[in-house]
This record gives structure tokens, sequence and C-alpha cells, in this order.
């Protein structure tokens, strides 16, 4: 793992032209997604992020046939080569996505050993939902040595989700698709990447429809064939970026973004103050003067989502007012919060409440990310503040942000990579 913090110096404002990466969370579920195929699929428009990394080391260690171009954003999945049903613990610990094997697996093999998935630390993850989903098709469910052990013949059912996920409305999905007859999946989340999941495994041969809205109907295929597909552009990149010009009070022009996934973050920045306007797959973002205090609650697609709460929290730290957000999705998602009070901001959290009072200036300062939205957060936090920023753990941002850095550098920031030194004896640390 890199040892390096990130180092900001403040005050610049963004400005020029950037193009949107291919969605994160879209390409975490489409390229599990690929082990159900049965010919090899081509995946383009993929992010360079450390969790498709993972994802890869993941699919070759079930004997996958993976040849990832980074550079060309494409990746071409052969699954006609695994031979192996277990995910090992350690890796399945990196990041959250890793449950969406279990359904892949489960879906094309009947069986799957997963470890207990890691991620982002944003409070109790339980996943109980995606395993009444496969409980519902079938599926005994154990648990060996921290490892999730699912198995069965899976038959298709009908499955009400007791709360509205995201993991879990594509995680049964993609075990559902090739289960023996119909599935009726009610009461799921409406997410874009949920839609670009089942695009892309319609088009390699699968029968979903609904996807989008909150009632799924599977009609089970006992084959899928191979295919193109090109995953859709980040929505929570997008949005970061566009948190990121009106913070640094700069004008910035995004290419290749769904404005239509972007409602709810526009409406509130409008409602502050700031100028969005949108064309096609163009999205512009302006901000002359101070922008105003708002109330903002986190709900799930199409309300504001949960990802973008920690960016927007960021900006209303600098708002004219006190702010109220509150966190409906999760019950931690306040530490980049606590880590900007060291750099002036002002806000008092009472669970899943922040009230966020408006301070003139933010001051540079050592932070912490502690996680990945939350780090973005820290960076936004970096580029307002008068000084230079030290982010320390920046592995956060890198598992899902592509070269964040090099992007707001190329609109006008200043980033950089330093080696992390221990200021005592000068040996490098890991912190
Ligand atoms: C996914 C996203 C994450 C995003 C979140 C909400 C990926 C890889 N991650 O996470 O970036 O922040 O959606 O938009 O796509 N819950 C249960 N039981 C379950 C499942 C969920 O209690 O079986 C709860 C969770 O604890 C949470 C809420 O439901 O409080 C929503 O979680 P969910 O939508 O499943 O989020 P993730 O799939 O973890």
């Amino acid at each position: 793992m890199p040892e390096y913090k990130l180092v900001i110096s403040g005050g610049r404002e963004l400005r020029g032209e950037t193009s949107v990466s291919g969605g994160k969370n879209t390409s975490l579920a489409v390229i599990p997604a690929a082990l159900l195929a049965d010919y090899p699929c081509q995946i383009e428009n993929l992010p360079d992020i450390d969790d498709v990394r993972v994802l890869v080391r993941i699919l070759r260690s079930l004997g996958a046939k993976v040849d990832w171009h980074p550079e060309a954003k494409q990746m071409v999945i052969d699954p006609g080569t695994v031979t192996s049903n277990t995910v090992p613990f350690a890796l399945s610990q990196k990041m959250r996505a890793s449950y969406y094997l279990m359904g892949a697996l489960l879906g094309r093999y009947g069986s799957a050993r997963v470890g207990y998935p890691g991620g982002c630390d944003l409070g109790s993850r339980p996943i109980d939902q995606h395993l009444k989903g496969f409980r519902a098709l079938g599926a005994s469910i154990r648990d060996e040595n921290g490892m999730i052990v699912t198995e069965g013949r899976l038959k298709g059912a009908n499955i009400n989700f007791d709360m509205v996920t995201v993991g879990g409305t594509i995680n049964v999905m993609l075990a559902a698709v090739r289960a023996e007859g119909d599935t009726l999946m009610t009461n799921c989340a409406k997410e874009p990447h949920i839609v670009d999941t089942a695009n892309f495994l319609n088009r390699i041969g699968a029968h979903i429809r609904g996807a989008g809205t909150d009632t799924i109907r599977i009609h089970g295929v006992s084959r899928l064939g191979g295919a193109s597909y090109t995953v859709i552009p980040d929505q929570i990149e997008t949005g970061t970026l566009m948190i990121a010009a009106a913070a640094t009070r700069g004008d910035v022009t995004l290419h290749g973004c769904i404005p239509t996934h972007m409602e709810a973050l526009t409406a509130k920045l409008l409602e502050m103050g700031v100028m969005v306007t949108s064309q096609d797959d163009v999205i512009s973002v302006k901000l002359r003067q101070g922008h105003r205090a708002i109330r903002l609650s986190t709900q799930e697609y199409p309300g504001f989502p949960t990802d973008l709460q920690q960016p927007m929290s960021a900006l209303l730290t600098r708002a004219v007012g006190t702010s109220e957000v509150i966190e409906n999705i999760f019950e931690s998602r306040f530490k980049h919060l606590d880590e900007m009070r060291k750099m002036g901001a002002k806000a008092v959290i009472n669970g899943r409440v922040a009230h966020i009072e408006g301070v003139p200036e933010l001051h540079a300062a050592p932070v912490y990310a502690p996680d990945l939205r939350g780090g973005a957060a820290l960076v936004i936090a970096g580029l307002m503040a008068h000084g230079t920023t030290e982010i320390y753990n920046p592995e956060n941002i890198a598992r899902g942000y592509e070269h964040l850095e090099n992007k707001l550098n190329r609109l006008g920031a200043s980033i950089s990579r330093m080696p992390c030194v221990n200021e005592v004896n000068g040996d490098a640390i890991r912190v």
C-alpha cells in the first residue's frame, strides 16, 4: 500500500472543463455480474480505482480470465475458466461490494463461500436482506469461520425487502437471473447503478423488467451469452466535482455526465445560490458570491444521495447561516466534520443530525480521511482553506475516485502526494 499523504495548497478557484469517469458502484456490480455469462464479456468505461483492482484480484483468484486495460478503461472477463467458489476472507474484507460475489457465484454455480464484506465504516451495515432474498430463492446459508456459505438449486420466489437496500436489490437480482421460474422483488432500491446492472444482464440475455422502479420482475433463464457493455458515468464523482467547483467559487464544466441523475444535488445547489446549468451530457457549475445555508436530508434515489452528504456538508461549513443535515441512511457518517473542526468548521453532531454554522474562513490543518466520501469531503475542505492542508490515509479516497487529485489539478487546484515521514526519526510511517 502507498504510504503517502495528500498536500493541498488551498484558496484557488477551480476553472475549466473535465470529463467524468465511469461509475464506481455500477462497475463493482457489473464486473461480478459478468461471472453469470456463458461467454466472455467486454466492459467499457471502467474507472481506474483501487476497488476495481481488488475485484480483479478476486475474479482471478476464482480462476476467471481477466484482461484489464485501465488506460483504455476496458476489461474483458472470461468466466469459462472459473474453478473456485471461494472468495478469500482477506479480499472480501477489502471492499463492500465483495458481497456481489455471493449472488453471482450462487446464481451461476449453485454455491458460494465469501468472507463478510468490508468497506467504509459508516456504522452497522448488516446484509440480512441479501441473505433473506437468497433463502427465499431456496439457498441454505451458514457461517463457517467468518465465511458465509450459500448453496442450493435456486427457484424463483416473491421477495419483499424490509428496507430499501441498494446492495440487497442488486445481489438478489444477480442470484435470480438464472433461477428456475419467475422472481418478483418488491420495495427495491432505484439507484441508477441498479438500472445499469439490469441493462448489462439483459444485454447478455437475462429477462429483467422494472429496474429503476420499486418492483423488479425476473424470468429466470438457463443460459446467458456474452456482450460488450459500457457502464454509466459516476453519479457521485460528478456530484463531488460540482460541489468542489462551488466550494472554490469557481466555474467548471463537466462532460460525459447524466444530468437527470444529479437532480437532487442540483436543486440543493440552486437553493444555496450556486449557478448550475445542464444540457445533454454536460453540467456547468459557477459561484460568484457566497452561498446560503440549507436543510438537507439524505434519502434513497431519487432523493439526496448519502454518498454526497459528506462533500456537501463540507461546502456548508462556509455557507451564510446555519444548515441542518439529516443522515437517514447510515448511522455514523459525520466523521469528516469532526476532522473539519480542526480547520475551524463549526458543527454540532447529535446522532444522525448535524447542525453546521457557516464560518467565513477555514484554515489548514492535518486531517485524517475517515472513509471514502469523508476523504473527498476533506479534499473539498482543503481546497477552501487558507494554507496547506495535509490529508492522511488518502488510500480511502483512491478506493473510489479515479485520480481525483490529477483531475482537480487540471482545473487549477494544487494537490500533491507526499511521502508520510515520521518527523521524530525520519522513518516512513503508516498512519
Ligand atoms: C450502497 C453503495 C454505497 C451507498 C449506499 C446507499 C455500493 C458498493 N455501495 O451501499 O456507496 O452509500 O448503497 O446509497 O454500491 N441494510 C440493512 N440490511 C441489509 C442491507 C442494508 O439493514 O441487508 C441497511 C444498511 O445498514 C443501511 C441501509 O440499509 O443503513 C442502506 O444500505 P444499502 O442501500 O444496502 O447500502 P450498501 O449496499 O451497503
